[in-house]
């Protein structure tokens, strides 16, 4: 694009240093400051619980505590539209609403696309190759005592099994319930951990894609021979037991 006025050039030139890497959407800047990271994860179990949504819980823990402590834009935010990500998508399955909640707050809070990037991936990877949930809730919706299982994925619907398959327990379960509500306090935990170490300009990535995946991007990826696929794990869908490869 040409700079046709100086006046143009001159507003461009501002939002890029008055912003520096905060997201800025319509005229609204979107800054982040630092969140504590265990009254980040009290929250969400707590917000969870009350929309009845992972990525309500997720997404509001955050932006809610932005709220009180920037003000505007924050407040303004209408949280409640997260209330879409549960089950995976109104109950379709598909991408945790965990996930999905905190990579919202990490699109709204992050200007910078490469470090969107980095972020999210970081937050996914760490999700599907952890022994979750870790929370502990000091006053839980229901008591007990839960497994930790990895979940491979970063789909609602094969992380939920393989966490019922462990604790054997339906899906329906007071205890799938908990399981999922403790897991949007991690996975808030972790984004809040993660938006912070990248504030204060010390965030490096300790995840990486499994080396699997990466023989089967040196094919399937950009610039492989087959360039067909767009992910970044296979073997929760392509196991080399359910799949013969040609
Ligand atoms: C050395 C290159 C290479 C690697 C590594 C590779 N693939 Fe492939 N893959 C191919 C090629 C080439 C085809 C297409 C074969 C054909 O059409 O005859 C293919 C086809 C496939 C198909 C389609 C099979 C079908 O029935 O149509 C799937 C699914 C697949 N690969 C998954 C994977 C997964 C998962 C991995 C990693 C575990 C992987 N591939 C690793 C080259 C590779
Ligand atoms: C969320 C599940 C899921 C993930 C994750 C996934 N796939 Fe697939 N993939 C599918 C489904 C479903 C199909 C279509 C049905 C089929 O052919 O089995 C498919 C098809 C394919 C095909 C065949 C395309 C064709 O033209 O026939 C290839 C190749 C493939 N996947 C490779 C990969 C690779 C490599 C990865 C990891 C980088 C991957 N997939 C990750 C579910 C997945």
């Amino acid at each position: 694009m040409m700079v046709s006025s100086g006046a143009l050039a001159l507003s461009a030139w501002a939002v890029n240093t008055n912003t520096t890497d905060n997201q800025t959407t319509t005229g609204k800047t979107w800054n982040y400051v630092p969140l504590d990271t265990e009254r980040t994860a009290a929250l969400a179990y707590q917000l969870h619980n009350q929309g009845k949504s992972c990525m309500y819980g997720v997404f509001s823990s955050i932006v809610k505590q932005l709220a009180e402590k920037v003000g505007e834009p924050f407040r303004s935010f209408p949280c409640e539209m997260m209330v879409y990500g549960a089950g995976g998508v109104a109950g379709w399955g598909t991408l945790c609403g965990a996930l999905n909640g905190g990579a919202a707050a990490i699109s709204l809070l992050i200007g910078t696309a490469a470090d969107r990037q980095a972020l999210t991936d970081e937050l996914f990877l760490w999700y599907q190759d952890s022994q979750i949930p870790t929370y502990v809730p000091e006053n839980p919706f229901f008591k007990a005592d839960l497994p930790v299982v990895k979940p491979d994925s970063v789909l609602c619907h094969p992380s939920v099994s393989a966490w019922i398959k462990k604790a054997k327990v339906n899906f329906y379960s007071k205890e799938r319930e908990e399981r999922c509500t403790r897991l949007s306090a991690d996975t808030a935990r972790k984004t809040v951990e993660l938006l912070n170490r990248r504030h204060l300009g010390s965030f490096t990535k300790q995840y990486k894609l499994n080396g699997e995946t990466v023989g089967c991007l040196s094919c399937h990826g950009k610039d492989g021979i087959k360039a067909d696929v767009l992910a970044k794990s296979c073997a929760g869908c392509h196991s080399p037991s359910h799949n013969q490869h040609p």
